[in-house]
């Protein structure tokens, strides 16, 4: 899933110049060494115990970039271990001010702000995405992300009670315990920052495993969390397969708490786990398929230039992505020609070369899901406006693609294709519409454009998704939550909502003397 749209472009221009001898990296994927690729655990790098490796390939080519260790469930165990003791009542980490645990955290994102050119290029290397993402959306999300829980360390706190008789109550919101974060390869960096940020600033410690397909930034990152003077065992990072090292989380005895983002077929299996356990809570972060709705009154040329980016940002790889495209019957034909043109405009390639605004997509499974949906919505009559194969010869790029006359039973409508693939069709009036767009199983996302505030008002009211945009979409910022309606999961990351996933409420009550008045 996401994004920060919002970096200030004084901001941008101060990181331009912190490190111009990294930027030369960064233009060169050849020239981006790769260090850490064993497991991080206890605050060492460490081999698997099976001593496996995974492959880590580049999507913009389908090399091998190189391989890294491949945890398994004896990898999980011994992480969690050193999870557990370094939480224990009385360890450092557990008995360290909260204000210091905040001061640990913004250095954090000092040493990655510092490093920003390199894990950006890593990151783009891993991942596909333009290096201009990395650089400017991707890494300095991480480190917002980073710095707003560092502030929230010491001001987590409980409630004192009024109570009725002889007593006193108050409330402790005190860290959940082992905390395990399982996170997807679409913002690889990101969404480790939105799970590890708040873990951390409540005091957990954790067990984060990234996925197979983007593990280097995780790595790397974890090399500055012992520099920058973790205690040993807070910050557990392994790489690793789904089912074998994310399942022994899922189902782990002594993990309290699971954080993860993915499919939504995924997050039913961590549930399922959960309860077969230990019960540990868990938080989901799944799937969306969601309405973009287009009013004729709107701005054309604000809700154009989002409505673009609203599919294509990340090659379609995004939960929030604003695939079903709903645009006024008055304005439709107008609408799909400049849909198709941009699409047709988008610049695919090397994705360190700055021209280049689309990257590939992040491996052949995910390009053949992508290629299979387009097939069925030619199948189910939907009309291909452009794109719809792959693009190239090597790498797993997909030409930017639109459908029109989408009708909202087919395949194409009903299911995320994370993928460049926009699905256009008409609305009469603001009552089919709220029906239509509702009609899903997801809940993740939506947006309105229109500049008539009654109805922008009515409309984002009647949606069910965890957030409404209107008049923009893809903007989001470490301060607001995020999280899904109906089967694209449930929790919010971000935020402080964020907060209360990742504490347990204590209720202590003790007698006093009591005094006549
Ligand atoms: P996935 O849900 O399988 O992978 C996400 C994470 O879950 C990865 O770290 C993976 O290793 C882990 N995982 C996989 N199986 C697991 C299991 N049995 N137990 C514990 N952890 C497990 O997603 P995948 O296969 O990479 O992509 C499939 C589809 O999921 C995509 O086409 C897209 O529709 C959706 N997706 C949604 C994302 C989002 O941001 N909400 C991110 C990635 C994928
Ligand atoms: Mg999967």
């Amino acid at each position: 899933m996401f994004i920060a749209m919002i970096a200030s472009k004084l901001s941008r221009t101060l990181l331009r110049c912190h490190s111009t001898a990294a930027a030369a990296i960064a233009y060169n994927s050849k020239n981006v060494p790769i260090e850490q690729t064993k497991l991080f655990i206890n605050n060492e790098f460490v081999e698997a115990a099976s001593g496996k490796r995974l492959e880590v390939i580049n999507p913009s080519t389908g090399d091998t970039i190189c391989d890294v260790a491949e945890a398994d469930k004896a990898d999980v165990d011994i992480a969690v271990a050193a999870a557990r003791s370094a939480f224990n009542y009385g360890s450092e980490w557990r008995t360290m001010n909260a204000s210091n645990r905040g001061r640990l955290m913004y250095k954090w994102a000092d040493a990655i702000e510092r490093d920003i050119h390199y894990i950006a290029a890593l990151e783009t290397l891993d991942n596909g995405k333009p290096f201009d993402d990395s650089l400017h959306v991707d890494i300095p999300l991480v480190i917002n992300t980073l710095r707003y829980y560092a502030g929230w360390a010491d001001k987590v706190h409980g409630k004192t009670i009024p109570s009725d008789g002889g007593t006193f109550v108050y409330t402790r919101h005190e860290p959940v315990g082992v905390v395990g974060g399982i996170t997807p390869w679409n913002f690889p960096l990101a969404m480790f920052a939105w799970k590890i940020a708040p873990i951390l600033a409540c005091g957990n410690t954790c067990v984060m495993k990234v996925a197979e397909q983007t593990p280097l930034t995780a790595l790397y990152c974890a090399k500055l969390a012992k520099e920058v003077g973790f205690p040993d065992g807070v910050i557990n990072i392994l790489s690793g397969y789904g089912p074998t090292a994310g399942g022994a989380i899922a189902s782990h005895m002594d993990i309290e708490k699971v954080g993860f983002t993915g499919s939504t077929e995924v997050g039913k299996i961590i549930q399922m786990e959960s309860a077969k356990s230990n019960l540990k809570r868990v938080t989901l972060e799944l799937g969306g398929k969601s309405p973009n709705i287009v009013f004729d009154d709107c701005d054309l040329d604000q809700a154009v230039a989002a409505s673009h980016m609203a599919v294509f940002f990340n090659v379609g790889q995004c939960c929030c992505a604003g695939t079903r495209l709903y645009v006024q019957e008055t304005m439709y034909e107008k609408f799909v020609e400049k849909m198709v043109e941009k699409a047709q405009n988008r610049i695919l390639g090397d994705p360190y070369d700055p021209k280049t605004n689309h990257g590939p997509q992040i491996d052949g499974e995910q390009l053949n899901k992508i290629l299979g949906l387009v097939d069925s919505g030619v199948k189910q009559g939907a009309s291909l406006q452009t794109g719809g194969a792959q693009f190239g010869d090597k790498g797993f790029f997909m030409q930017p693609t639109v459908f029109a006359d989408v009708q909202d039973h087919m395949d194409i409508s009903t299911q995320e294709i994370f993928g460049p693939v926009m699905q256009i069709s008409s609305f009469k009036d603001e009552e089919e519409i709220i029906e239509r767009a509702n009609n899903t199983n997801f809940g993740l996302a939506a947006a309105v454009f229109t500049k008539n505030l009654d109805r922008m008002y009515h409309i984002s009211t009647a949606l069910k998704a965890g957030t409404v945009w209107g008049n923009c979409y893809n903007v989001l910022v470490p301060q607001s939550p995020f999280g899904g309606f109906k089967e694209s999961g449930f929790g919010r990351d971000l935020g402080e909502y964020a907060l209360n996933h990742y504490t347990e409420v204590k209720c202590v009550t003790l007698a006093v003397p009591q005094k006549n008045s």
